[in-house]
C-alpha cells in the first residue's frame, strides 16, 4: 500500500451505492476505493433515523479502521439521517453525502425553480431533499414523489422495456403530464440511475434529470482537489481482494469490496449497478 494515497471509503445499505461508486470511478479513475455494502441490514429506508444513524456510524468505523482519506455516504437514507452524526464523530475526515450535491445541481439546472424529487418513501417523508433545495433557494417549489417500486425493479434487473416504462409512466405522468410541471427531476435514490433510460423515455424532452450519483462524484472531486495533489504514485501491487479498475492506463485505481452478508447476491445484483462484472470471490464479508 505504500506509495499510494489512502483510499476513499464509500458505504451504502447494499448495492445501490454502486451507482455512486461507478460515478466516482469515472470522475477519479486513479483513486483507490473501499466499498462497504451493509447487505445484512438493508433496507435502511424502512428503519428509524436513530437506527440508521447507529448503522451508519458502524459502517463508517469499519472503513475508518482501514484508513481512508474521505468518506462518501452513498445512500440517501443515511445521508438524510446520519450526516451530522458522522461529521461530529470524525471532525477531521471529509464526509460527503448524496443529498446536498444533488440539491445544488438541481437548483443550478432548473430555470423555473420548480423541481421534482423522486426517492423512496423514507427520504421523501423526511423532507431531506425539500429542505436542502429550499436552503439554497427559499423560493424553489419542490414536488416530491415516493417511487419505492423502482428499488425492487432495479434489483430484479427490470431496468428497461415495457414494464419499466409503464411503472415510470404511472409514477411520473401525474407530475409531468400537467400544466406548470417541474423542469428538473432529481433521482433521489441510489437505485434509480439504473432506471434512467426508462425514466427519460416518459418525460418531456425539456426536463433535465439530475443524477445524485454523478453530482456527488463531482463534489468529491472538488473536495479532493481543494485538499491537495490527487494523483497518487503508481506501481504498488494490487492487494488480495482488490479489483483493478479497468482504465486507460496502468495508474488505474483499485477497489476493495466489503459486504455484511450475501457475497453471491451482492456480486449478482451489484453487477447491474456497477456496470461491470463483480465476482463473489472478491467480496469480503465483514461483521460490524
Ligand atoms: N440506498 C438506499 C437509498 O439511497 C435505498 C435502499 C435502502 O432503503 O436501503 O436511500
Amino acid at each position: 500500500m505504500s506509495g499510494r494515497a489512502l483510499p476513499i471509503g464509500v458505504f451504502d445499505s447494499g448495492v445501490g451505492g454502486l451507482t455512486v461508486l461507478r460515478a466516482l470511478r469515472l470522475a477519479l479513475p486513479t483513486e483507490d476505493f473501499i466499498y462497504l455494502g451493509d447487505t445484512a441490514r438493508l433496507p435502511y429506508g424502512t428503519k428509524s433515523p436513530a437506527t440508521v444513524i447507529r448503522y451508519s456510524l458502524q459502517c463508517a468505523a469499519a472503513l475508518v479502521d482501514r484508513d481512508i482519506r474521505c468518506l462518501v455516504v452513498a445512500c440517501n437514507t443515511a445521508s438524510a439521517s446520519a450526516l451530522a452524526a458522522l461529521r461530529l464523530q470524525y471532525p477531521s475526515l471529509p464526509v460527503i453525502g448524496v443529498i446536498e450535491p444533488g440539491a445544488a445541481a438541481a437548483v443550478a439546472a432548473s430555470r423555473t425553480q420548480h423541481i421534482a424529487v423522486i426517492a423512496i418513501e423514507g427520504t421523501i417523508g423526511g423532507g431531506a431533499y425539500q429542505d436542502a433545495i429550499r436552503r439554497l433557494n427559499a423560493n424553489a417549489r419542490v414536488t416530491p414523489c415516493a417511487c419505492s417500486l423502482f428499488v425492487a425493479m432495479a434489483e430484479e434487473g427490470w431496468t428497461s422495456g415495457p414494464i419499466a416504462a409503464a411503472v415510470a409512466q404511472r409514477y411520473l405522468d401525474p407530475i409531468f403530464g400537467v400544466a406548470g410541471a417541474p423542469d428538473t427531476l432529481v433521482l433521489g435514490c441510489t437505485h434509480f440511475p439504473v432506471l434512467a433510460a426508462a425514466i427519460r423515455s416518459v418525460l418531456p424532452p425539456t426536463v433535465q434529470i439530475v443524477d445524485s450519483a454523478a453530482t456527488t462524484a463531482a463534489a468529491v472531486l472538488r473536495q479532493l482537489q481543494a485538499a491537495g495533489p490527487m494523483v497518487p504514485e503508481t506501481g504498488a501491487a494490487p492487494e488480495t481482494g482488490a479489483t483493478p479498475v479497468t482504465g486507460a492506463h496502468c495508474a488505474a485505481g483499485r477497489v476493495t469490496w466489503l459486504a455484511t452478508d450475501g457475497a453471491a447476491r451482492f456480486a449478482r445484483v451489484g453487477t447491474t449497478f456497477l456496470g461491470e462484472t463483480l465476482h463473489e470471490a472478491d467480496i469480503e464479508i465483514v461483521d460490524l
